[in-house]
Parts: structure tokens; sequence; C-alpha cells
């Protein structure tokens, strides 16, 4: 026996594995070993029914994989329940590991055929028009004797939270999260063994008009988008200790009544009336005799579908740094940070006294800066029933944050009052970032609390006005940050998966954003979230399987474009609908897709980009057909952008920053000679204009490694560290703490931008992220899924220290860099099964190293002699003319 252990298996994409839709799961695990460049030879695979009874082993296995390595054992059939262990062969080993802890995995329900439960609404009318109060439902119901096991499978058409007995089920928030729902409703899977008795019992839930049929989309949106009628489905399925079953589902025995939240809406807000509480209404006894019968709706519950990544949780909790008063006299208290949840108030007041509770992200002139909210209100008010402290925290809204502005609080307003509750998507943290600038340092930070921000349940533009989208340009330009920072495999997959369902209902074309309110049309860059943020998942999850399912999408998209191309007469003709490199900062505040670079440049070089994409993953799916077919779109549509757009000297027709690092980071450029001057011309550009930012959402993700690729690191660094208006420190001397939308969004003086995009949690450019982690750590993946790390430190800008650190799905990978004088030290940590290439920047000959920590010493300019500045090419061109004489004298000659 080895003292190489192995850690419990995941599966799939899954934090908790209870209620999984995948008949066949694949399994992942991790290998711990001090055992330096350690290589798993041989795998063994156990697969156990509850309780020990083995049901599939399978042998060992001659191979090196450990990630999303297939099911072996019989397919799960519904509510199919396995333990699995693992164990592992090193390259060096005779004999295997210890088995690994056991993980358990437990079907849902994959057949349509097993909801035997139907969906109930109120039969009541209401007004839909308007937001509608939220409603309970409840039904009684006897067990005839202890129960062994018991799970409720459970979604509504709205949002939900179920009691059973008083107490409520799960943990999560804003369920059943939100998706496509004409083609996939997710269903949840909870254990509730505990919660039941022999006897009378009482299951419940809140249902809430949420994504469903609640108010969505700018300029005042639409309501009932999914459907006019909220509905609940619930099938609790009971195991008795003696062997026999039962089941109890939402039927016509359920009641139905309206809850004490007579209003709620995400955009604008929720208002509750605790004075119209039941209590008792989810447990047994309760009097239902008044409350309104249910129907049956007619849904077709083929669209069920389990999760495939975690849900809503309430994350951490947040009090409040100070409480001011403005200059209109009203009272704000500030939360420090820029946040997304919702608040709890803890308060006393008599019956009918009613707080409100509204929510901004910044102030203007000392008062809430609402108009970036456009029409969301943001209002959440609490009546109170009276007597006893109350505490309340709204339930199915969610607002973007920093100040609330409280009205008519009972008594003196103390910090204690009140507690900011963040919200997202329960995703597990794997990546992190520090360097020696505590900017930059706050800059990483501001990213991860957009991500968090932005990340509930869909990929949102914002969480604050009224859109919250899943805008598909915003992610494709942010996956890699994400999928470094967060787990964030298991709610893009979903996400993807409506993507495509929604495209194939379009006929082709992808939706502006998914789940979709807006028309799906051949817009680039947005579009090419189809093929690209699978193609980064890939690179960064390992996950093949992710590329197989989405190919489909994938190769329909490209012969939308294609096609659209085609009808440009094989030009990308001005068609008026790309957004191109939407907020440029030299875009008028009204006109964000009027940047400096051509969109149909931006269109053109995205086209090659996903054409290149979908041919090599064609290779991987051995589909060589497609890989020819795809690598000669990808050919013609490159010469034509030389033709159209290069120079024989590498000049890009657009001259500006995005232009020139399309050009350099897709390889669009036809000779060594324009490569060449392309890159002499981003530098001068950047230079010029002082290390301004000059990209949006197109450029931003791609400047700094074009930099680099243009051989002008310290421009790069030089632009990273720029502070003035527009970098991206700017927001940090605003007291930004999350990323903004504009790199304006707050102008120089405090007033809010007069644009429509003033967004101050947008995470788009947050993109950055991806080069401090790659380049200023120098942690990068060379093979997909990190099986092979790239190790290539380049300090700048006078930082002497930084380190990164991922959780990869090999284990946990570091890079530490510490400059000290001109010696720079290197400590890596590579992770067993792994192996890394490792490059110097002072040209040492690179290694390659298997797992295990390693420390290198190397020289490197000295953080002192890092430049601080840059001259400009008029400065060049004057000194260099220049008699001696200091630059200000020549100029006055
Ligand atoms: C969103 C953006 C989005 C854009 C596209 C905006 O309203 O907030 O991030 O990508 O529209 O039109």
């Amino acid at each position: 026996m080895t003292s190489t252990r192995v850690a419990a298996p995941t599966f799939e994409h899954h934090a908790e594995a209870l209620g999984v839709g995948e008949p066949c799961p694949r399994i992942s695990w991790k290998t711990v070993t001090e055992e330096a460049g350690w290589q798993q030879a041989a795998y063994e695979v156990a697969v156990d029914a509850p309780g020990g009874e083995p049901a599939w082993r399978s042998g060992r296995v001659v191979s090196g994989e450990s990630v999303l390595v297939p099911w072996g054992a019989p397919a799960l059939r519904s509510r199919d329940r396995r333990e699995v262990r693992v164990r592992v062969w090193g390259a060096a080993d005779s004999e295997p590991s210890a088995w690994s802890p056991p993980s358990v995995v437990e079907a849902g329900l994959l057949d349509t055929g097993d909801f035997t439960a139907g969906f109930v609404t109120p039969d009541w009318s209401e007004d839909t028009s308007v937001a509608q109060p939220a409603t309970l439902l409840r039904r009684g119901f006897v067990l005839r004797a202890p129960v062994a096991s018991a799970r409720l499978y459970i979604t509504a058409l709205g949002v939900y939270e179920a009691e059973i007995n008083g107490v409520r089920v799960g943990d999560q928030v804003l369920a059943p999260g939100w998706t496509s729902y004409q083609h996939r409703l997710r269903y949840q899977t909870f254990d509730v063994t505990g919660f039941l008795q022999p006897g009378a019992n009482a299951i419940g839930a809140w249902v809430g008009d949420g994504w469903y049929r609640g108010r969505l989309g700018f300029e005042g949106g639409r309501r009932n988008i999914y459907g006019e009628h909220l509905g609940l489905l619930a099938q609790l399925e009971i195991l008795y200790s003696d062997g026999t079953a039962e089941t109890v589902t939402t039927d016509g025995e359920w009641q139905a009544s309206r809850a004490p939240i007579t209003s709620a809406d995400l955009y604008d807000g929720e208002s509750y009336d605790a004075r119209r509480e039941q209590p008792g209404w989810s447990q047994p006894g309760f009097d239902d005799r008044d409350w309104t019968a249910v129907r049956a709706l007619d849904v077709d519950r083929a669209r069920l579908v389990a999760p495939t990544g975690p849900p809503v949780r309430r994350i951490e909790e947040i009090s409040p740094v100070e409480i001011l008063t403005t200059p209109s006299g009203r009272t704000i208290v500030d939360f420090g940070q820029n946040l997304v949840g919702r608040l709890r108030i803890t308060a006393r007041a008599a019956a009918g006294h009613t707080v409100t509770l509204r929510h901004a992200e910044v102030l203007e002139d000392g008062e809430l800066g609402t108009r970036p909210l456009r029409l969301a209100k943001a209002t959440d008010s609490y009546t109170f029933r009276g007597g006893e402290t109350e505490v309340w925290e709204p339930r199915f809204t969610v607002h973007g944050f920093r100040y609330a502005e409280v009205e008519n609080w009972p008594g003196t307003l103390t910090l204690d009052d009140l507690t900011a509750v963040v919200l997202h998507t329960d995703m597990t943290r794997t990546g992190w970032f520090t360097c020696s600038d505590p900017m930059i340092d706050r800059l990483h930070e501001n990213v991860v609390w957009s991500m968090r921000g932005n990340f509930l349940d869909v990929p949102t533009d914002c969480p604050q006005r009224d859109e919250r989208l899943g805008w598909t340009g915003d992610i494709l330009v942010f996956t890699p940050t994400a999928a470094y920072l967060y787990d964030c495999a298991g709610l893009l997959t979903s996400w993807l998966r409506d993507l495509a369902a929604e495209q194939q209902e379009a006929g082709g074309p992808i939706p502006l954003a998914v789940p979709g309110l807006l028309p799906a049309a051949p817009i680039a860059v947005w579009g090419d979230a189809s093929t690209l943020v699978p193609w980064v998942l890939y690179q960064r999850t390992g996950d093949l399987g992710l590329l197989r399912d989405q190919f489909a999408s994938m190769t329909a998209w490209m012969d939308v474009m294609t096609a659209h191309h085609a009808r440009g007469g094989g030009q990308f003709g001005d068609d008026g609908i790309q957004m191109g490199d939407w907020l440029d900062p030299s875009a008028l505040p009204e006109h964000p897709s009027a940047g400096r670079t051509d969109r149909m440049l931006v269109a053109a070089a995205y086209m090659v980009r996903s054409a290149e994409v979908v041919a090599a993953t064609a290779e991987l799916l051995g589909r060589e057909d497609d890989r020819l077919r795809f690598a000669k779109l990808a050919d013609e549509v490159r010469a034509q952008f030389q033709d159209e757009f290069i120079s024989p000297h590498g000049r890009v027709s657009s001259d500006s920053q995005t232009a020139y690092a399309l050009a350099l980071q897709f390889a669009l450029l036809p000779t060594e000679e324009a490569r060449r001057g392309a890159a002499r011309r981003l530098a001068e550009l950047v230079r010029e204009s002082r290390h301004a930012i000059g990209t949006g959402f197109v450029g931003t993700p791609l400047i700094c490694d074009a930099l680099c690729t243009a051989g002008a690191l310290d421009t790069a660094y030089l632009m990273l560290t720029r502070r003035e208006v527009p970098s991206f420190l700017y927001p940090l001397t605003m007291g930004a703490t999350t990323m903004w939308e504009r790199w304006d969004s707050m102008l120089p003086d405090g007033a809010i931008n007069p644009g429509e995009m003033t967004s101050f949690n947008h995470y788009a450019f947050g993109a950055i992220a991806d080069w401090l982690h790659r380049t200023v750590a120098g942690l990068a993946p060379a093979a997909p899924g990190y099986r092979k790390l790239l190790v290539r430190p380049v300090p700048g800008a006078g930082l002497t220290s930084a380190t990164a650190a991922h959780e990869t799905p090999y284990g946990r990978a570091e890079v530490a860099w510490q400059r000290t004088g001109t010696a720079l030290t290197v400590d890596v940590t590579v992770p067993p099964n792994t192996t890394a290439r490792i490059e110097f920047p002072d040209g040492t000959e690179p290694v390659e190293v298997g797992s295990g920590q390693h420390s290198f010493r190397v020289h490197c300019r000295a953080a002192e002699d890092d430049p601080t500045s840059e001259p400009t090419a008029l400065e060049r061109r004057i000194a260099a003319r220049s008699t001696g004489a200091p630059i200000a004298d020549w100029m006055r000659a």
C-alpha cells in the first residue's frame, strides 16, 4: 500500500449528487500524494448499492484518466442510489492506493413517466397585468407508519419555497431558478426523511411570480412571458420502514390562499404585510376550509429536467458600515460593498406600521442614485404585525446595491438593525490571485464580486436595473475568468442547453440573451457565445462531452453566419445590426456600439475564430468532414479579412486598439511583416493615448495579451496600472467595489454617466482578471482541464510578488513569485497526474516538471527599474531631433 490517497469522487459537475439527471454520470477524482512526479497508471472504480452490496467493479483499468471518466456500471434507473469509490495505481506503484471515501450519487426521476404529480394552480382569477400577491398552497396527509426514507421532487411555474410540517425544506433561494421554461424546467430533489412523522402531516409551498410571469426586460418589459398562471408540482415519495410505499402529489386535495407577500417582483421588489400571516399554515391540523380550491394545469412534463449545477443560496451576510443623512434629510445605510442580495431587518413596531427599503448601487449628490436602475423600483416594504420584535427578509426578489434608503424606521435606526444577505449560485470557489499592489488586488476582488453578483442561476449582464438577462456577449468575454474563479461548469452547462434549445427554435441564430426574450439574430460576438463558451469550458475543465453535446449548436451558428456573410456578397457589408466593440470608451454615451473599430471587422474576425474552434472541435470528436468544412471556412474568411482590412505592412483599417488586438490574438495577419507592423502600431497607439484603455467588450479581454504578443509587456503593465479615466483602476479611485459596465459609469466629478448603460456591476471588463492569472502571476492551462500547466510569470509595473492558485480538476495548482533586487524566486505546485512547463522571464531554459513542489531562482529586472511611464511617439521624435535642449525649450523655439 502506498501513502497515495484518493479524495471522494465527484459526478459530472455536481457539488451534491442527489437527484441527478444523468443515468451514467461521469466520475472524477483527485489523487493526493507526497510522491513527486506522480502519474496515474491505472484505476479501479467500485460501485455499491446502499448498504455496501457490490453492484459493479471496473477491475483494474490501465488508464491515466481521472477527470469525467465514463460511468462503466449499469445505467442508473430513476431513484437508484449508489456509493462509488475509486483507487489508483501510480506509474511506479505495484500496489494500489487505499480506496477513496465513498461518494453517493442518486438518480432523480429520469423519465417523464416517473412524474405522477401534475401542476396545480389556485382556482381564482387574478389581474396578471400587475405583480400579484404570492400564493400559498397546502395539503394535509396522514402517514400510516414510521418512515424509512422520503424524497420530495418539486418545481414550480414561478419561484417557490416548500415547507413540511412548518419547517422549510432545503435552503435554496428562488428555486427552480431561471431556464428556458418552454424547453427546460428544472425540478429539485430533497431528502425529507426527517421531516415526516407517522400520523398527520402537512406540506405547503409559497409560490411567487419570479421569472415565470413577473416583469422581464427593459423599456417596461413584459409580464407573463412563460404563462399567466403560477403552478406547483410536488411529488413526495415515502418509503415506510415496513417496505411499503406511498406518494403524495399535487392533486385536487390541495388548497390555495394569498400569502402575506402582497407583491413580489424581481425588479421592483417585495411587499410583505405580516398582519396577513396565517400561523401554522404548513402544519397538520391547520384549518384551510376557507381557502380556495386548486385546478390542474396542463403542462407537458417532458420539459422537466434535473439541475446540472448548484442552486442559488444565501452565501454571506454583510453588516452595514455607516448610516448617512442625505442633503434632503433621508436616511441611507451604506454596506461598504456593492453586492447582490437583499436586506434582513430586525425591528419592533405597532401593527400596520410600514418600513420601506429602497436599494441602489451609488450615491449622486449625496442622494440615492437610482437613475441607473431605469424602471426597476428595487423597493421592498414590510408592514409589522405588531408585538414582539420582528425579523424579515424578502423571499422572491433580489437587488443589486451598496446603499439602502430606509424610510419610516420605527425609532432610531442602528447598524445592528439591518443585514445584507448576499445571494448567488452556490458555486465552489476555485481561483485566487494576489500581488504586491493593493490596487490590483482590489481590482481582482471587484471582478470576484461582479462574478458573484451576476451568477445568480443565469450568467447575467447586471443585477440591478430592468435587465439582469443572460446576455450572450457578456458571458462570452468573461468565461475564461469565470472558469478560473469558481466552478461554474454546471451552471454554464445548463445555460448552454437553453441556448441550444432556443437557437433550434429560432432556426439557427442565437438569441441576444438566454433565456431569451429578445430576438435571435446573426450578431457576431454575442452569437459566438455558442462556439466559444463551450470551447473555453473544455479548455478549462476537460469536458469533451460538453463539446459533443453543443456541437450541433456550434455548427448551426456557423451556418447562420455563413449564409449571412454570403448575403453580403462574401463581404461584411454594414448590415446595421452588428454591435461591434460594445462600450468602446470613445463611443458616445447614447451609441455604445459606435466605437472606433469597424463593426464588420469585429464580425469577420469572430467568424474566423469561431470557424477555427468548430474545426478543432470536429477534430476532437473525430468528424473529419466537419473539420475540413470549417477549416476551409476559416481560411476563406481569414483571406477575405486580410483583403478587406489589412495593408501589406500591417495597418489595420480601423486604427484602434481592438482592431490590432483582434488581428494579433486571432492570428489574422498574413505575413511576418504585417504582424510586426501591427505589433508596432498597437504599442504606439497605446503609448500615444498615455496607456488609456481604448477597448470595449471585444478588445478588453485581448488587449493586454495582444501587447505581450507585440513584445510590449511594459506597455501592458502601464495600461493595467493607469489610474486616470479611462482605465482599469480609475473606478477604484472613485471607490468602486465591483466592475463597472462603462469605464466611466461614474464621471470624475461624481456624476453618473448620462448614458443608458451605467451599471456599476457588470463583469465584462473583468475579463482582465484572466490576464492577471495567466500572465502577471503566470498560471495558465496548457492542455484541456489543466492536465498540463503553463507557468510563465512576467513581473512588471514594480510588483515585487504575485500568487495564483487554482483548484484544477486534478488538484490545486499554485504559482508564487517574488523578486528581491534582480533575484526572482518562483514556487510552483503541480497537481498529481499533471505536468507543467515553466518558462522564465530572463530566458533561462524552460523546464518540464511533474507533480509536487518546485522552486526556482532566476534573474529578472529589479522592480525599481520597471518603467513607470513611456515616451509618446511625439516625444520620441522630438527627442531624436533635439540638440540636447530640454523638450519644452525645443518646442518653444
Ligand atoms: C447589456 C449588455 C449587453 C448589451 C447588448 C445591454 O443592455 O447590459 O451588457 O450585452 O445590452 O445590446
